[in-house]
Order: C-alpha cells, then structure tokens, then sequence
C-alpha cells in the first residue's frame, strides 16, 4: 500500500491509495474514529454499485450508517442539495462527535465537504473518491464548494478530510467519458511536474496500458498536488501550477455552456492551444507541444481546437478566477515536466489565444 502524509499548518492527514482498500476500510476508521455512527454521503450511481459493499464493511467493523443519497450531476452541487443534507444530518442527530464520509465524484465530495465544514461549525470527515478525478485531484487538497446561480464553485471554503481512502478498482464501473475526464488531469500533472509520470504514459501508448498502471499514476498524481497544497495551502501563489490549461479550458467550457466538453476535454484543449502559443513565442522549449499532443491523443482526449469566435473567447478568459487587477497568470510549461508563472497584462491574452 501506498500513503502519502499531508503536512499542513493546522492539520495533518494520510492520503492511501491502494486497490481493494474498500473493503478494509472499516478497520482503518477505527483507529481514527471511537464513535458508533457514521454519515455516508453518495450519489445514486456510486449506491447502486457500491453502496451495499460500504454498509457492509462499516457495520463489520460495528459502526451503524445512515446514508444521505443525492441524484448524480454537477446539478447536485446546489444549496438546495446542501440544505437536503443539512436536514438529514439533523434528523440522524449527527453532532461534532460523529463522522461523515463522502463516497462519490467531485460532486459528492465537494458538498459533502461544504457540509462537513458548516454544519455545527464542522463535522470531521473522511474522502473516499470513486471517479479518476476525484482520485487523483478534488479529494485532497482541501476545497469545498457549492455552485450558485451565479457561477460554479462561489460558495465554498478550505476544510480537510481526516484521511483520503483511494481505491483505484472502483474506476471499473467508471463510464469511458468519466474516465478519461479524469486523465487530462493526471497528463497535466506529468505537464508541470514530472517528466518522468508523462513517459510512463507516453511510453505505455495506448489507453488500455495506462488504465492498468492507474494506481501508480494516482499515486503519483496524489504527491504532486499535495506538494503543492502543501506549499500554499490556500491558492495564493505556488498551487497556480495546477491551474495548467485551465484558463483557456475553462473559457472554453464555458464558451460552449458546458455542453459540448467535459471539465477534462477542455483543460486538454486549453494545454494544447497555451503551449503552442507560448512554444511560438519561444516562452517554452521546442517540441513540448507535439509531445503534449501525443499523449492527449493516446488518452482519446480532444486534441482539435473547435471554431470559435476569438474575441467572445478572449473576454470569457480575461474573467478567469486568477486574475488580479489587469493582469493575469498563465502556466506555460518550461518543458515536459518542469513549469512556470508567466504574469502577462489582460490586453496580451490575445496572443494565446488567436
Ligand atoms: N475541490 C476540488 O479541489 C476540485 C477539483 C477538481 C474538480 N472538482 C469538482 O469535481 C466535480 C467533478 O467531479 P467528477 O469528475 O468526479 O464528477 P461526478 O462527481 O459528477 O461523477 C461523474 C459521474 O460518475 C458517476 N460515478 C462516480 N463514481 C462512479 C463509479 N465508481 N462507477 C460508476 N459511476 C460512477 C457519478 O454518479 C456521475 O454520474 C466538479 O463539480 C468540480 O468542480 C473539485
Ligand atoms: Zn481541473
């Protein structure tokens, strides 16, 4: 088995990851949790797979569970969701004594962790993530949030799960879009960081390969983003790295409503169009982009920038959340493996991106 330890300023957690984990996880809570009940957060998908393995596990392990299940969808990241489970908790009479665990996606554990945070001032919980994105990136790291109408994840705060239990043979179930949603970011992750994970990819050539090595590629992607979590805790400097093809990619999701492409579709084509711009630009060193491409393209990820109105796509960028001011922050890839923060003033995104 594999743990990684999260060292924070306030707080300290194991991160596991290790295929088959599920199944013992009622004697790993029991040396973090003395109480007799606990609080399963889920969606409907992850219950009608999962949910009676969960049970089954927790009260072998003598804890009696209440389930709090909601539809499945990034929908369901909504106050009216988040007050469902408010109402829930109270009526299981869950206090700060008791143990909540979020078993899904991002979504799943995204409000479950707003939950967690609020309800009674927090209520510690547990990450068990079931999607390859939520493996790999939302369950650690320490972000919670709802959507508003307004716009996605507004309403959120910092609040860290006690421990992350991650099970790479729950991906099994997984639907082929969801996984390789969920693979754009383990690519972007070899893009900033390790040239040595984004070979290991590269080389296995072909998705089937790179689905049977997912439990190291999780493992690797894990201590990436907990070094940088752990660098800046709250986003404010060295954890931008992890926004790599998100500035483009987002515009894009947004462009198209978030209808026509995945979270994970977009970032591809966003590190895609960013780093032939800044390789152009000679911001990044020659044959990145193709490399980039190849591996997108083993991985079944978009690689063809749609039509596009440039000037529509260009002011929906300049609103990216990491913005100050007039100026923005872009990732650009020194290299395969190795990155950096390029400040640019907003009028400049226009290089990027016609
Ligand atoms: N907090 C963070 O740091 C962070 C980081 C990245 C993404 N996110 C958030 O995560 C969300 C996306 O999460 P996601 O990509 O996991 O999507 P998701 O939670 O919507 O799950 C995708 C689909 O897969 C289903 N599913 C989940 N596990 C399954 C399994 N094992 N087998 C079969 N089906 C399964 C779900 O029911 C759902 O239909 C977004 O809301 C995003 O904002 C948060
Ligand atoms: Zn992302």
């Amino acid at each position: 088995m594999s743990v990684i330890n999260a060292r924070l300023s306030n707080v300290n957690y194991d991160i596991h990851v290790q295929k088959g984990i599920l199944n013992k996880l009622g004697s790993h809570i029991t040396s973090l949790y003395k109480g007799d009940s606990i609080v399963v957060i889920t969606d409907s998908n992850v219950e009608q797979f999962y949910g009676s393995i969960m049970d089954t596990v927790l009260n072998a392990s003598g804890y009696k569970t209440h389930k709090i299940i909601i539809p499945p969808g990034e929908q369901s990241k909504s106050l009216i969701n988040l007050n469902y489970v408010y109402n829930k908790l109270a009526e299981a009479e869950i206090n700060r004594g008791n143990l909540i665990i979020s078993f899904g996606g991002g979504v799943v554990g995204d409000l479950t962790g707003f939950a967690a945070a609020t309800y009674m001032r927090g209520i510690p919980f547990i990450n068990v993530p079931t999607t390859l994105m939520s493996q790999l990136d939302s369950s650690l790291g320490g972000k919670t949030a709802i959507n508003l109408k307004v716009g996605k994840n507004l309403a959120g705060c910092f609040y860290h799960p006690k421990a992350v239990f991650i099970d790479p043979s729950l991906l099994e179930t997984l639907p082929e879009r969801v996984y390789i949603d969920g693979l754009a970011e383990a690519v972007k992750y070899g893009a900033i960081n390790d040239a040595e994970l984004f070979k290991k990819m590269l080389n296995a050539n072909s998705l089937e390969a790179i689905k049977s090595s997912i439990e190291d590629i999780i493992y690797r992607c894990c201590s990436i983003k907990n070094m940088f979590v752990q660098k800046d805790e709250t986003d404010r400097g060295e954890r931008h790295m992890l926004n790599f093809g998100h500035t483009i990619g987002h515009a894009i999701e947004r462009y198209f409503d978030y209808q026509k492409y995945t979270h994970g579709e977009a970032v591809s084509l966003g590190m895609l169009q960013i780093t032939k711009k800044s390789e152009e630009l000679n911001l990044t060193g020659k044959g990145s982009y193709e490399e980039l491409k190849k591996l997108l393209e083993i991985c079944k990820l978009p690689i063809d920038i749609p039509q596009m109105d440039v000037q529509k796509l260009i002011s929906i960028a300049a609103l990216d959340k990491k913005s100050y001011e007039n100026r923005i922050k872009l990732v650009l890839l020194r290299s395969i493996g190795s990155s950096y923060i390029h400040q640019i003033p907003k009028e400049d995104l226009k290089l990027f991106i016609e």
